[in-house]
């Protein structure tokens, strides 16, 4: 997929999200073979201000590895400044975050409210788009509409295309929805067939199986997908969709003992990267993530929330794993629920999936 100039050889993206996709979460996911990821959102305002917490999360990925910066705010000049910062630290993309539902982000018309003000929301990308280098593109991820009544989403994407996006990101809800309901595949849909072929679109919401990302893909006809809660404490799914992708075979859900792997290996990420007085706060995250749908699992997260030391909880979590693979892998001897839906890849066509010779540095 070409975003511009920039091409992304794994069509599948890590959505942003607010308190989880920090330095770690996002390294986690790209060394399981996601194409690109995004920071969460960070206040324009905020990054103008030189606020320092903001600032710091504002972090380009390890060894050069390419990444796009998420910023919001409804003031051209502050977008603009904010976006400067994110080329300052080797940003590859810059994202107008216009899909945000909290109350608090609405209160001050930022995020989702920019929806109902789509010459506003024009102005702020011709802002950041004056503001960059041309080989930095400007995206814009959004919703389906306000609610129901105002699905605006394929012609608020088209604006915002000619106000100079090159990529448009859609999570198939409205902002009444919050949460709640389906993403509509629809919505994503009809803005794929609105927006002129060359920009690319990307479908999100509720992909959480490599079944889920193949019928994005197919019933919308949308050029990646975005992947959030899907990849908590499921890395292994981008590893899956790029497998998938390149026509190779699936290894299957991850074994106890990868799942202790990974869970270490983020863990070593936390105390390179995350300040001290967080980790025990992150590190009760990680765990919660990883052991999802394990036996035992929900009381290992009760008791996550006693230690106060981080290594002892790190060591009763490696045991917690250890012992699972002691007594033979899936030792639930049912379905993980998020394991990969490797029975249905045969069913669906991989019409729209490059050919793997295709996957590398041409554009597709
Ligand atoms: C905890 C959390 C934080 C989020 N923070 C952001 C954010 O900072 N920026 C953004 O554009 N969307 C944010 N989102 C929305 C996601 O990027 C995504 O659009 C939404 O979760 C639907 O995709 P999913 O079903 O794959 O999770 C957040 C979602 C969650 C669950």
């Amino acid at each position: 997929m070409r975003i511009a100039n920039l091409v992304v050889d794994t069509e599948v993206l890590l959505a942003p999200m607010a308190a989880v996709t920090d330095l770690p979460f996002r390294t986690i996911c790209e060394e399981h073979g996601v194409g690109l990821t995004i920071t969460e959102f960070l206040s324009a305002s905020a990054l103008c201000a030189g606020a320092q917490k903001t600032v710091d999360k504002m972090t380009p990925s390890l060894n050069g590895r390419r990444f796009g910066v998420q910023i919001f705010g409804r003031e051209p000049e502050a977008l603009a400044q904010a976006a400067q910062m994110a080329r300052d630290i080797g940003a590859a993309l810059v994202d107008i975050n216009m899909g945000c539902p909290a109350k608090r982000v609405v209160a001050g018309a930022c995020g989702s409210a920019l929806m109902k003000e789509p010459e506003l929301a024009q102005e702020l990308v011709r802002a950041v788009r004056r503001a960059l280098p041309e080989q930095i593109p400007v995206t814009v991820k959004h919703r389906a509409g306000w609610d129901d009544r105002h699905l605006n989403a394929p012609e608020f994407a088209c604006a915002m295309v000619e106000a100079g996006a090159a990529m448009i990101t859609v999570h198939g809800r409205t902002r009444t929805q919050g949460f709640s309901g389906r993403s509509s595949l629809e919505i994503i849909k009809k803005v794929r067939q609105s927006v002129p072929s060359q920009v690319p679109v990307i479908g999100n919401g509720d992909v959480v199986s490599l079944a889920d990302y193949q019928r994005m893909r197919q019933e919308t006809g949308c050029d990646a997908v975005m992947i959030g809660r899907g990849a908590l404490g499921n890395p292994w799914l981008f590893r899956d969709i790029r497998l998938w992708l390149a026509g190779q075979p699936l290894p299957g859900a991850p074994s106890p003992a990868e799942r202790r792997a990974v869970f270490l290996r983020h863990v070593e990420l936390m105390r390179q990267h995350t300040v001290e007085k967080r980790i025990l706060h992150e590190l009760r995250k990680a765990v919660a993530w990883y052991s999802k749908g394990m036996p035992g699992s929900a009381e290992l997260r009760d008791n996550s929330r006693t230690p106060s030391d981080p290594e002892d909880l790190i060591a009763v979590t490696a045991q917690f794993f250890a012992d699972h693979a002691d007594r033979g892998g899936s030792a639930t001897g049912r379905r993980e629920p998020y394991s990969s839906a490797t029975s249905s890849s045969a069913a669906i066509p991989r019409s729209f999936a490059p050919a793997p010779a295709a996957l590398g540095s041409e554009p597709l």
